[in-house]
């Protein structure tokens, strides 16, 4: 176990990856100054393959320059010998997928309909990012999945890696027809290898949407020939054949969300967004970021005692409506 890198201190281990090990650790400053931040650092087995490699230089790069409430923030990015580091803020809390595996019943509404608005915020932000000149830099995510939302015990939602995002102006281009993220939240086009827009990241955040709302996953999670055929068949479960009394108004926004043609879709994360607020208005439904910040705990305190391997239900359990009041969301600063 690696105790420094560079000027950060290791602590411990949090969770393996798909690229590495993710730590959490400190910089620690003069007179006793420190922060907490997380350490990703590239499996040693691929340091030797320099496409993973420029992965996170672009990772590093390209998301350094995003500053935004809803962006996990990246601190640093730098070599020690023979492998990579990155380093991004801490988000004490847990992941999207750790608090719907243990959640019991369906999650509220509000709380599912705030965590993808808030996630959409920072997506939209993203989406609308330049560089220095002002150019537009298309920032795609690509992987907008349950283990890549981030949420912390005050009730902040956040997108994590933009390690495979791709932007117009990355330093090198991925093999045709390479499949990244995964599967059962990937948009038709992405499964077809074709070209990507904004508008793949609305498709997954449909499909969060789908999972959040009735806690059941919208595609298959095996991934494979399978969980992508269906994605392709565009044929989208109506959501209150998981979750009895669903919203008709809520239904219509996951089926826009989800549109197997792109230009059916929201074409633009910032237009769901406004979709879900107009929604939680007429249906007076708020969500204070202590309630979600409640359920993180809750999940934290079960995850230590659930053993993992735990699974999504197929089918959610009813739950009843929770009586709230409207809200509103600002519109996201634009970088
Ligand atoms: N900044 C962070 N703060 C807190 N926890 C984090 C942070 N980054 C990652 N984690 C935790 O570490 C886990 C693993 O992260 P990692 O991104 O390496 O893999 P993954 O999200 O499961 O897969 P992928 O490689 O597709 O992103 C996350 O699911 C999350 O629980
Ligand atoms: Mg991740």
């Amino acid at each position: 176990m690696l105790a420094q890198l560079g000027r950060y201190r290791v602590d411990r281990l949090l969770a393996r990856g798909g690229m590495g090990e993710v730590h959490l650790g400190r910089i620690e400053g003069a007179h006793g100054f420190e922060r907490p931040v997380v350490i990703k650092v590239i499996r040693n087995e691929l340091v030797e393959n320099e496409r993973v490699a420029m992965m996170f230089v672009d990772e590093a790069r390209i998301a350094a320059g995003l500053h935004h409430r809803n962006i996990v923030q990246i601190i640093d990015f730098d070599l020690f010998d023979g492998g990579a580091f990155l380093v991004t803020e801490y988000v004490e809390g847990c992941d999207l997928r750790t608090l719907l595996r243990n959640h019991r019943g369906a999650l509220p509404y509000a709380v599912g309909v705030t965590i993808i608005a808030e996630l959409a915020t920072g997506l939209d932000a993203a989406h609308d990012a330049t560089d220095g000149s002002g150019a537009p830099l298309h920032l795609v995510h690509r992987d907008v999945s349950p283990s890549n939302v981030l949420l912390g015990r005050a009730g902040d939602v956040k997108i994590a890696d933009f390690g495979v995002a791709k932007a117009k102006s990355r330093s090198y281009h991925t093999v045709s027809g390479t499949i990244k993220g995964k599967a059962p939240y990937m948009a038709p086009e992405q499964i077809l290898g074709e070209s990507l827009d904004r508008r793949a990241d609305v498709f997954s955040l449909g499909t969060l949407l789908f999972e959040v709302t009735t806690r059941t996953r919208l595609f298959s999670a095996q991934p494979g020939p399978m969980a992508m055929a269906h994605i392709l068949s565009g044929d989208v479960p109506d959501p209150a054949e998981r979750r009895p009394g669903y919203p008709p108004a809520l239904a219509a926004i996951v089926r826009r969300a989800l549109a197997r043609d792109r230009e059916q879709r929201y074409p633009t994360a910032r237009a769901l967004v406004d979709a879900l607020d107009a929604l939680a208005a007429t249906q007076r439904w708020s969500q204070s970021r202590s309630v979600i910040g409640a359920l993180v705990e809750q999940a934290r305190t079960r995850a230590a005692g659930v053993p993992s391997g735990a699974w999504l239900p197929e089918q959610g359990t009813p739950t009843p409506r929770t009586p709230t009041s409207p809200t509103s969301r600002g519109r996201a600063p634009r970088t």
